[in-house]
């Protein structure tokens, strides 16, 4: 192990004294090797890479498509984003400006408030909220603003926005996610459309992270852009849709003002994106082929979650309609331990089953569990047998 003394000389930006690491790979690294784990931690889909979306990335790499793209991305697959977002969710880009080419969401989102950030700049974060947001903030010298929305069913209404407009200054952006990591809520045409009307008064930028609006269950997905364009800028990809996480291939999408400059920072941050990725997530984005993909990646999760909240509630916890994503967040039962990290370590420890949780989503998390269900139906058996057993064990306990 090499020892250096530059750790101790202050060689590191300053924003990074108040950035912590992810709550949900710190707990899962630490329950990881506990024999017989059953993991509901991270989301990740378990589903394989379709074969035509492989063979796009295979194809690519047997032509020789080995040198620098641009970096916005290569035309082709921009212009099948473009057109993904048009029949998808009626929303209108212009591939040759509008549309950028990431890393997957996480480097679009760097990237981005990179772009905007100066110091004492706040981002407005509705919570419990993916914790990457604020550490991002934190890391490009930005202050993030907590809106606790877990009074109201944890959907940001406009009259909480326009109370926090009012009393924050220096609000540079919100960053509502739809359909929500960690909660698994939507927002409706309404919900957004009123919000939309508040940040339109504003010269506030809404940052709309999109990476779940292919897993909307109960109602088709409705993206802010196609209500406010001129002051949104969406953030999707194929990671999620199309279980191509490992591709790292993710789009943000905004007007050409705002994405000239940005892609400026983009471009020194990453050059160009990958070429086999770039190939299969174009595959990915206009096949039929594989918007059927999607449709019965689609039909499993939401059996899933059907089995989970039929459980779960029978088990007592309660949860805001998980109709998005693949994740349920859970009030665990009063007469179970209120503290949701002691309450995740013991049923690791009694029962080897590891859930998030909540309090580290932020404000309002405090009190809940984090379960994704990107896993078979038998794992989530399995998983609804072990907590029904913890929480027999604990109920009888305390009646003692
Ligand atoms: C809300 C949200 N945004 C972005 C990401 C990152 O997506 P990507 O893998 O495309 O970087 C995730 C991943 O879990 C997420 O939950």
């Amino acid at each position: 192990m090499i020892k250096s003394k530059l750790e101790q000389v202050g060689i590191f930006n300053d924003n990074l004294n108040k950035v912590k690491p992810s709550p949900i790979h710190s707990f899962d690294e630490k329950v990881s090797d506990i024999p017989n784990i059953l993991k509901l931690t991270i989301g990740e889909p378990d589903f394989s890479v379709p074969q035509h979306i492989k063979d796009a990335a295979l194809a690519a790499i047997s032509a020789d498509d080995s040198h620098y793209s641009v970096s916005a991305g290569k035309k082709t697959l921009r212009q099948a984003a473009s057109d993904f977002l048009n029949d998808r969710y009626g929303l209108d880009y212009d591939p040759a400006e509008e549309i950028i080419t990431t890393v997957g969401a996480t480097e679009g989102l760097y990237t981005l408030l990179a772009a905007i950030l100066n110091p004492d700049d706040k981002i407005l974060i509705p919570t419990p909220a993916y914790p990457v947001y604020a550490e991002m903030t934190r890391i490009n010298g930005g202050h993030p603003v907590f809106i606790d929305v877990s009074e109201d069913k944890f959907v940001l209404t406009p009259d909480h926005l326009r109370e926090i407009i009012a009393t924050e200054d220096h609000i540079k952006a919100i960053i509502i996610t739809n359909p929500s990591n960690p909660t698994g809520v939507t927002y409706t045409a309404e919900q957004l459309k009123d919000l939309a009307d508040v940040v339109r008064e504003t010269n506030i930028l809404i940052i709309s992270d999109e990476i779940y609006s292919e897993l909307s269950y109960d109602a088709p997905h409705v993206s802010m852009a196609s209500i406010l364009p001129e002051q949104t800028i969406v953030i999707n990809g194929v990671s999620k849709s199309h279980a191509m996480t490992g591709y790292r291939i993710g789009i943000l999408a905004g007007p050409a003002a705002l994405m000239k400059k940005i892609n400026m920072v983009h471009g020194f941050v990453i050059m160009t994106p990958s070429n086999p990725a770039m190939a299969a997530a174009t595959e990915a984005f206009k096949s039929a082929e594989s918007k059927d993909d999607t449709l019965w990646m689609k039909e499993q999760y939401k059996k899933r979650r059907d089995y989970l909240v039929e459980k779960m509630t029978k088990l007592g916890f309660e949860m805001a309609t998980p109709s998005g994503a693949f994740y349920m967040f859970a009030k665990i039962p009063v007469d179970l331990n209120q503290n949701d990290v002691e309450f995740a370590y013991d049923l690791v420890d009694r029962q080897q089953l590891a859930v998030v949780p909540g309090s580290g989503f932020g404000p309002g998390g405090a009190g809940y569990v984090r379960i994704s269900y990107a896993a078979s139906l038998d794992m989530l058996e399995t998983a609804m047998n072990r907590l029904e057993s913890y929480c027999e064990e604990k109920r009888t306990v305390k009646i003692l």
